[in-house]
């Protein structure tokens, strides 16, 4: 029979791999938690007509890249991306009501239907953030900078944040005009996606990698001459903002994003292109003032972004501990099994890590797998262990041994085990290797 595979795109991720991810999502957590975001949870599977109304039904996303389907009757898809769900969740909760500023942040996984290739999956892991209710450029510029900071923390090398501002949908409609009459007369030198985007979605023109594309491109108007006095304004407070902040940047006028509910500021961080090449985009947001309005709910301003995960971790050298336990108990004989699971309790009791080897083998196999799961210390309970009421305590790392009561042994075991252990979330984060 055929061996069963994993969908194309979608990855497993198994416990050895799972330590860096958790460092990261922990970093995150706390990093948004510093800066008053609270974590929200949507669901994975939402309403077809969220997206399409959300994201823009000629977006690449919605267009070719959504997983939807019908079940009994209802249109759904799995969720591309998190800004559009948890702006149905704003909205369907009335928090708009309760509270003027809302900052959520989230993880987890979306899907898209992408050709797949490093950096690119069809289920990958977002790490997101939305705040509503702010239309000020200070928090464009307070999230750009708090993200600066945690890329640089993590480390990620070699980051760089270009920001652009797109304006109200008025600018847009103003711009896309002039950008369509200059390009039509050079639409037989377009790629075929960009002849096709003329159409429908010029804008995103602006954003090919096509070398056809790029020269039609040269001369073409910049979106800047289209901004009206607001647009503007708001956008030079961001650069100032970013300036006071010391945060570098560059502006790129011809900076477009994938979704289609932008307006004003948009922005894009790269870092670690030797690892990641140049095309891939680590973190992508912006400002969605309209968003919530057109979902049918009030007039309220909104800023977020997006990290990709498995990108970030290709991106960063960020390491994770590789000790899976602290202790092993070793019971040598049948008999030694109970009173192995009694002691086992106790250090796990005690906050020990600990795990009881029951296969039955040899001392020496049972210390060779303690040794691979990073034991510091083996509790032996053998025949003479048991006659003098002992245990044997073996220190892996030092090669030394001691013989205690079994309450002294897990007190002595515990104070030697250190106190970070990978469920404390800063501590690991900061101290992302092992002490010596
Ligand atoms: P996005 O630019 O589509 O924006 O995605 C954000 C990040 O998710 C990308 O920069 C990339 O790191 C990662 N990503 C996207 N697609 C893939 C993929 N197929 N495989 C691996 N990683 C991927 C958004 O999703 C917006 N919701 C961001 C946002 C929030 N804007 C405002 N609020």
């Amino acid at each position: 029979m055929p061996l069963l595979r994993a969908v194309k795109g979608m990855n497993d991720v198994l416990p050895d791999a799972i330590g860096r991810c958790h460092v990261v999502e922990r970093a995150f957590a706390e990093t948004m938690s510093r800066a008053g975001f609270r974590e929200v949870r949507t669901p994975y599977l939402e309403s077809t007509p969220l997206f399409v109304r959300a994201i823009g039904d000629t977006t690449d996303v919605v267009e070719k890249e959504m997983y939807s389907f019908e079940h009994h009757g209802e249109p759904l898809t799995l969720r591309p991306e998190g800004t559009a769900g948890a702006a149905r969740a704003y909205l369907e909760h009335s928090v708009h009501a309760k509270e003027p500023v809302t900052r959520w942040w989230y993880a987890g996984p979306m899907f898209r239907a992408e050709r797949p290739q490093r950096g690119r999956y069809r289920q990958f892991f977002q790490l997101g953030a939305e705040v509503f209710g702010d239309p000020g450029p200070g928090c464009d510029a307070e999230v750009i900078d708090m993200l600066v900071g945690f890329l640089a923390a993590l480390p990620v090398p070699g980051v760089s944040v270009v920001i652009n501002s797109i304006g109200s949908a008025n600018t847009r409609q103003r711009y896309r005009e002039a950008l369509v009459e200059y390009l039509t007369p050079r639409a037989e030198t377009l790629s075929h996606d960009s002849k096709r985007r003329l159409g429908t979605n010029p804008l995103r023109i602006l954003d090919s990698k096509d070398e056809s594309d790029r020269e039609a491109l040269a001369l073409a108007p910049s979106i800047h001459n289209f901004l009206d006095e607001d647009d503007k304004e708001h956008f030079s407070k961001l650069c100032t903002h970013l300036d006071a902040l010391r945060t570098p940047y560059t502006v790129d006028p011809r900076l477009v994003r994938g979704l289609d509910y932008y307006t004003r500021t948009l922005f894009e961080i790269k870092g670690a292109e030797a690892e990641l090449g140049s095309g891939s985009t680590l973190v992508g947001g912006g400002r969605y003032d309209g968003m919530v309005r057109d979902l049918g709910g009030p007039e309220v301003s909104a800023f977020g972004f997006a990290i990709g995960l498995e990108r970030l971790l290709i991106a960063s050298k960020i390491e994770s501990s590789t000790r899976v336990i602290d202790a092993v108990v070793v019971p040598l004989g049948r008999a030694a099994e109970s009173p192995a699971l009694v002691l086992g309790r106790a250090l796990r009791n005690a906050g020990v890590r600990c795990e009881i080897d029951t296969r039955g083998t040899s001392l020496k196999s049972q210390l060779r797998r303690a040794t691979s799961l990073g034991a510091r210390f083996a509790l032996i309970l053998g025949d003479s262990e048991m006659a003098e009421g002992v245990v044997q305590v073996k220190n892996m790392d030092a090669h030394s041994q001691v013989r205690l009561a079994p309450d002294e042994a897990v007190q002595t075991v515990a104070a030697n085990v250190r106190s970070i252990t990978d469920d404390s979330p800063h501590a690991t984060w900061v101290e992302s290797k092992e002490a010596p």
